[in-house]
């Protein structure tokens, strides 16, 4: 079997080593990264670069194409594969606006009644009747840059004053591009997140154990949005009712929806959730594999992921049977100083070579250069710990030991990824 992934960063590296399970499995990576070429071939393709990469999946008869980052399938490449008859995974570009688009994303939801925040939505055009809402609105609100922006284009503002500056932001500095031109603004919700992704073929679909993100970049969720600094799975606060409703009022009704409206959605369908008083609502969908919660959620899953993500593709995703391991795992990542604004690259990076075996260490942005592996990016290392029994605070300890044994100049990491989950099974194990 020949897999070709696309993509460069920590979910890709773990999708890589998931899909290696496989016996008898050749993967290349587009473009990869420093970790990934110790696992994997890496091409020298950039992934939004799709008449390359069909020439490459055509010249090298790979059998399978998996689309890691969300740009690709902005740009159609699913669409382009599929229509030469090249197998890929992934949702076509129509689907994927649950992803590209906010504002396409909530009249979806609207449409198909799935529990997400109240929202109006502005074009810059709308700015005067957008200054008058903010007038009179209660907060704290949330504006939302429509188009992708990493994961940063969400402010959560406090007051009138606030909003003005946020406004500013988009409209007149324009510091999301041709991506805030549209304003999502959005009812403040409170509860704690939770990541599901959902693998699906279009009809049929396959739950994979929930996770949580940490998308500030300081300890106890203090500072900007990144696009990610750790996760950890399973997370506790997704009780089985709740799980009951992320499957019948949001997955289900996305298949509903997009097959209805002549696009059905085909791949992983990351559902980025708050935990409300009123039950699971829709923070975001994402059209591929979250980042870094896939480096945590795949530690969990026994059956393989190869044949999973085949079996999406194939549309037989009804035959896969999951199997999970009843393991539990927590992701930290370790980021170069300044991230998520601006940082420097091509510091070395030293420790990597100690053989851990209760850690995974995956490159998200990393190059070697003369031998030598060095920081090529914001988010550099998602150092994972791994727990077999299940308990989060093990994985915890083993990926902060892990981590110990890691450098490079100006790296920094959140000293509380998993903390609040591992404190509330702790009360819950004394209370026994
Ligand atoms: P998004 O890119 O839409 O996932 O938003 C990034 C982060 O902003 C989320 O993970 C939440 O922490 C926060 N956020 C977004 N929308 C809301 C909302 N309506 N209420 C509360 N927090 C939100
Ligand atoms: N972890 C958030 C994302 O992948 O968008």
């Amino acid at each position: 079997m020949r897999v070709l992934i696309l993509g460069s960063g920590g979910r890709e590296h773990a999708l890589v080593d998931a899909i290696l399970r496989d016996k008898g499995t050749l993967i290349y990576c587009a473009p990869g990264n420093a970790g990934i070429s110790k696992q994997a071939e890496c091409v020298n393709i950039k992934p939004d670069n799709i008449t390359s990469l069909l020439r490459f999946a055509n010249d090298n008869k790979i059998d399978l194409t998996i689309v890691g980052p969300e740009q690709p399938l902005a740009a159609g490449i699913v669409d382009a594969f599929e229509n030469r008859g090249r197998k890929i995974f992934g949702p076509r570009r129509l689907a994927a606006r649950l992803e590209t688009s906010k504002a396409f994303a909530k009249e979806f939801m609207r449409r198909w009644k799935i529990p997400t925040a109240e929202f109006m939505t502005f074009t810059i055009k709308e700015v005067d009747k957008l200054r008058k809402y903010l007038e009179t609105a209660r907060y704290p609100l949330v504006l939302k840059a429509d188009g992708l922006a990493a994961g940063k284009g969400v402010s959560i503002v406090q007051s009138r004053e606030d909003s003005e500056t946020e406004l500013d932001k988009f409209f007149i500095k324009k510091v999301f591009g041709e991506s805030g031109e549209r304003i999502v603004v959005e009812e403040f919700m409170s509860g704690t997140e939770a990541s599901v992704f959902a693998i699906t073929d279009g009809k049929d679909y396959v739950v994979l154990p929930p996770a949580q993100d940490h998308k500030r970049v300081g300890d106890n969720d203090v500072g900007k949005n990144t696009g990610g600094m750790g996760a950890f799975a399973p997370t506790p606060f997704v009780s089985d009712s709740e799980m009951e409703k992320v499957k019948s009022e949001i997955i289900e009704r996305v298949i509903e929806g997009t097959n209805a409206e002549g696009y059905p959605f085909r791949g992983c369908l990351y559902c980025g959730l708050m935990l409300t008083e009123e039950g699971p609502k829709v923070v975001e969908f994402n059209a591929r594999f979250g980042d870094p919660e896939t480096q945590a959620v795949l530690q969990l899953v026994d059956s393989s992921i190869l044949g999973l993500l085949q079996t999406a593709a194939d549309k037989k995703i009804g035959s896969y049977k999951l199997a999970l391991n009843n393991a539990a795992a927590v992701c930290v990542i370790a980021a170069s100083k300044g991230y998520p604004d601006h940082y420097e690259k091509g510091k070395e990076i030293t420790g990597l070579e100690d053989n851990f075996p209760d850690t995974k260490v995956f490159h998200s942005g990393s190059t070697l250069k003369e031998g030598r592996t060095m920081t090529d990016g914001g988010r550099v290392l998602g150092i994972t710990g791994i727990d077999k029994g299940g308990e989060l605070k093990r994985a915890s300890e083993a990926a902060y030991a892990r981590i110990e044994q890691l450098h490079f100049d100006g790296m920094f990491y959140r000293h509380d990824i998993g903390k609040k989950a591992i404190d509330f099974e702790m009360k819950k194990g004394s209370n026994i």
